[in-house]
């Protein structure tokens, strides 16, 4: 764990301790499968953080769609990966300097095309940036959805209006998943509605090593933690599954790095091909 997150925790936990705020993980219904996640959608084969792209991550059987989230500058919850438009729009600069209006203006697609020209494919080009809503309202209240807060400190409030969507759409909160590299993000929604199930991420830079202390204090308000799959070993998972909290590495899309994390015992991982993860889960 690097000492940023464990700082940023400690200082999260001690926050909520000092308001008098009850946490408990509401960790009773875990789903014991292992879970495919289309990481951005199947976003190996679609431009990312598109409709196409979620739904065919869910025509490949993925079980949850991942969801970045970002906020414009007239608050509203878009689904995007980078804090800028530049890499994945024909866009620039700052996602919280532009309206929504001016973000639907722009084509969302092209860049794959152009990056991966042997999945490139014409419909792609002028794919719209979609917002919460517009995913909510095509996947329904029943999909499973796995959903960042991501850069949370650029975007105070991003919790209770995700939270006010999740509500709006009523979303069943028994396969929502809300997940973040912020503990103070996970905390947050914690204190605000006690049934979302929450996933802490984890960013490492060197070899990972989780002890006792940490899985207590990410068991004070989630369900599960989320680690890059290249720094965890066999120790590291079996440490964590032991202590009853959920794993899923991210974004595992070789097949025998999938193998490997399953038979050390992850409880699901981020893939932009669940179509392969599906395939390894099957013995192919
Ligand atoms: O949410 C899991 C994984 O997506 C975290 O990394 O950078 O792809 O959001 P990132
Ligand atoms: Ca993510």
């Amino acid at each position: 764990m690097t000492n940023k997150w464990k700082a940023a925790l400690g200082a999260a936990v001690m926050g909520l301790s000092i308001m008098g705020t009850s946490l408990s993980a509401g960790a009773s219904s875990h789903n014991k499968d292992i879970l495919n996640v289309a990481h951005r959608g199947a976003s190996g084969y679609a431009p990312e953080h598109t409709i196409t792209s979620y739904k065919m991550g869910e025509q490949m059987h993925g079980d949850y769609i991942e969801i970045d989230l970002q906020m414009t500058k007239d608050g509203q919850l878009i689904a995007m990966h980078d804090e800028t438009l530049d890499r994945t729009t024909n866009g620039t600069g700052q996602v919280k300097d532009h309206t929504l209006a001016e973000i639907k203006q722009l084509d969302a697609g092209s860049w794959f095309n152009e990056k991966y020209p042997q999945m490139a494919k014409p419909e792609y080009a002028g794919l719209k940036v979609p917002t919460l809503d517009e995913v909510f309202k095509t996947f329904g209240k029943n999909a499973n959805y796995y959903i960042e807060t991501k850069s949370p400190e650029v975007y105070p409030g991003m919790e209770e209006a995700l939270l006010e969507k999740v509500n709006k759409y009523d979303i069943d909160k028994e396969t929502l998943l809300v997940q973040s590299f912020s503990p103070a993000s996970l905390i947050k929604m914690h204190d605000l509605d006690s049934s979302v199930k929450l996933v802490q991420l984890m960013e490492y830079t060197s070899p990972a090593a989780i002890n006792d202390a940490d899985i207590n204090a990410v068991k004070q308000y989630a369900m599960g933690i989320g680690p890059n799959s290249d720094m965890i070993d066999k120790e590291y998972v079996q440490k964590v599954v032991n202590s009853g909290l959920e794993i899923h590495p991210y974004t595992v899309n070789e097949k025998e790095e999938m193998q490997k994390l399953i038979d050390w015992g992850v409880t699901g991982m981020f893939t932009n091909f669940p179509d392969r993860l599906n395939e390894v889960l099957k013995g192919k």
